[in-house]
């Protein structure tokens, strides 16, 4: 085979076009790059109603020390559940407490990773008829290590009325499954509400976990697209997400079950986070809001006004002026200055439902009528016909098996030029191809990706999904980034993005490929600059979907004075033993690119790619 690159011919690919897709799916984001320690912090999750459903807070003690209840007493006008713990023990007379005390504790998600040496900031609203003496304290997950710990003592004067407690705990040792315990061994009525624990070292100080949040970094994401999916629809509308429930201080916000994908959210990580979350990034935030459609209800367009209004607000909470009405909750938040958001999206896969097309041309008019430059973008497919509605993107979901996305590869090459841009927001392999993460699957993810590259006059956004998934919540296979408490692995297909970093941005170049009909082989050549030593670099990025061997000679003209340099030039493979192979916590690295030195790049040079493989040559 044969692969013939122009270096003096290309054309610019959009500075946008690989991204990130963040859905609060599997626990993505509670328990997940949301840093906030505990589960149900606000012992909301049961519903407004008593008696609730605490869990997964559990008791310390039995029936003759202690009862826990709910009542709604809280100070929180949104969240008016609270903790009721009525203690009979005491350290002294005929009923003593037990060694350590009586009270709750909560096991986080799935436990809770305690480091050494870090420090927790543990913050709670308390009340009580009587003075009180808590022992905070972070312990293994039966209770009997003690990590860390720390006392509430108040006397009742002070604790008569709802009172904020904060203390930081210093672990002493390393746990990864462990609880967060409040403790009393004094009689007495008490009630909590709103606890919180979050490590004190989260990523830009701005309370996500790093490591997770770190490997999207290393993407180098041009945009990100939030909070959903099916996530911001809902399966009812009640329980759709709604940005204004999820601002301002976090002892306010109400929190709220996620009905598509079946669990509670505190809703720490809310509108104000995600818009953080990209500017940390360096990504543009792309705003998915609710057009009033979920999976089982309808808002008709004659009574969408709300909802229109509702999105009005959202933008002017990201953009607005500090002194306008959703401009001052931001900056009080702590973000005086506007967020950069230049994009929304009306809705998630509602096309072709009663109300959609009515309900999205009030959003559309209202939208370009405040703001004329936002980009809006439509749920409904034009890869094959144009829209019946003004749109500045139309959105575009694949999954599939593995033989199809590769040839979906040339999905977008004869799709009209005219017409609103293509955004590919969510693609993966599924199904038996894709396992939890194959080879295979990433394999024909790269292909279409370079499908999507060389289509970028037309395509201008790409993005996997889903991005996270903790384990102990497996909701959607596969996914690109698999974690639990304290550890994390990217699949192959968070690996293949990584190839793609350098492309939005650059050059594409022109590339010939010749080869036999029997060889599944798609490339790509670009050309980019280094922003730290402004130098120009060539990759050129191919995918070998045959089981057979192939060499290939590479040909690069057009290089003017450029040549290609010689010495520390890589070849940088993503293969395997086999296609359905897998990485996993033991071995996160089994399917992950290996670099290498080319002996002698040049102009002309021959190369093997392997069988089942994605090779990238940076030249
Ligand atoms: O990515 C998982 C889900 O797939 C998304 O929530 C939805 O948009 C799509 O159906």
């Amino acid at each position: 085979a044969r692969l013939s690159v122009n270096a003096s011919v290309g054309r610019v690919i959009p500075e946008t076009l690989f991204g990130i897709f963040f859905e609060e799916i599997n626990h993505a984001g509670a328990g997940g790059i949301w840093g906030e320690l505990v589960n149900n912090r606000g012992f909301e999750a049961g519903g407004p109603n008593t008696p609730s459903n605490i869990a997964p807070w559990s008791i310390i003690g039995d029936g003759s020390s202690l009862i826990v209840s709910t009542d709604r007493s809280s100070c929180f006008e949104r969240n008016k559940v609270a903790l009721r713990m009525d203690v009979f023990c005491d350290s002294k007379g005929n009923n003593i407490c037990p060694d350590g005390g009586v009270g709750i504790y909560n096991p986080g998600f799935w436990g809770m990773n305690i480091q050494k040496g870090k420090t927790y900031k543990v913050v709670l609203y308390v009340r009580s008829l009587g003075s009180i003496n808590i022992s905070v304290s972070l312990t293994d997950s039966n209770g009997l290590q003690t990590l860390a710990t720390a006392k509430i003592i108040a006397s009742a004067s002070d604790v008569l009325n709802w009172t904020k407690a904060e203390v930081l705990l210093e672990a002493k040792g390393t746990n990864q499954n462990s609880r967060l315990q409040l403790t009393s061994s004094q009689k007495g009525v008490i009630w909590f509400d709103q606890v919180s624990a979050m490590p004190l070292d989260t990523f830009k100080g701005h309370g996500f976990r790093t490591e997770l949040v770190e490997m999207l970094a290393d993407i180098k994401p041009r945009f990100i697209r939030f909070p959903g999916g099916c996530f911001v629809e809902g399966e009812w509308l009640r329980n759709a997400f709604r940005w204004k429930e999820t601002i301002g201080p976090w002892e306010e916000r109400p929190g709220h079950f996620g009905d598509v994908w079946m669990y509670w959210t505190d809703d720490g990580l809310g509108h104000f986070e995600f818009l953080q979350l990209a500017e940390d990034l360096g990504a543009s935030p792309i705003w998915v809001f609710n057009n009033g459609i979920s999976h089982q209800d309808q808002v008709d367009t004659s009574t969408i006004s709300p909802f229109v209004q509702e999105a009005l607000d959202g933008i002017e909470f990201a953009r607005g002026d500090s002194d306008s009405t959703w401009g001052a909750i931001r900056a009080a938040m702590g973000h005086p200055e506007p967020f950069d958001l230049k994009y929304v999206a009306v809705g998630n896969e509602d096309c072709g439902k009663k109300n959609y097309r009515g309900n999205y041309l009030k959003f559309y008019e209202a939208i370009k009528r405040a703001y004329p430059d936002i980009k809006i973008i439509s749920n409904c497919d034009g890869s094959s016909r144009s829209l019946d509605h003004p749109a500045d993107y139309y959105d575009f979901h694949v999954y599939t098996s593995a033989n199809n996305l590769f040839s979906m590869a040339h999905k977008f090459d004869q799709t009209s030029r005219n017409g609103p841009k293509a955004f590919v927001s969510e693609y993966a392999v599924t199904g038996k191809d894709a396992g939890t993460g194959s080879l295979l699957a990433a394999l024909a993810e790269a292909a279409f990706l370079i499908g999507l590259e060389k289509n970028s006059d037309i395509v201008e956004m790409a993005s996997y999904a889903p991005l996270f998934v903790h384990v102990n919540d497996r909701r959607w296979n596969p996914d690109a980034i698999v974690f639990n408490s304290s550890q994390q692995y990217g699949t192959p297909s968070y690996w293949v993005q990584r190839f793609f970093t350098e492309s939005s941005g650059a050059t594409l170049l022109n590339s010939v490929l010749q080869t036999d009909a029997s060889a599944s082989l798609i490339a790509s050549a670009i050309k980019w600059q280094d922003t730290v030593n402004s130098k120009t670099y060539l990759k050129i990025k191919i995918v070998n979907f045959g089981s057979s061997t192939v060499n290939l000679n590479i040909s690069v003209d057009g290089l003017g004075l450029n040549s290609i340099q010689e010495s520390g030039s890589t070849k940088t493979e993503l293969t395997s033993a086999n296609l359905m192979d897998e990485n996993s916590f033991t071995n996160p690295k089994k399917v992950a690119p290996l670099q290498t030195l080319l002996d002698k790049a040049s102009k002309d040079m021959d190369v093997v790619l392997s069988p089942n493989s994605f090779t990238s040559f940076d030249l």
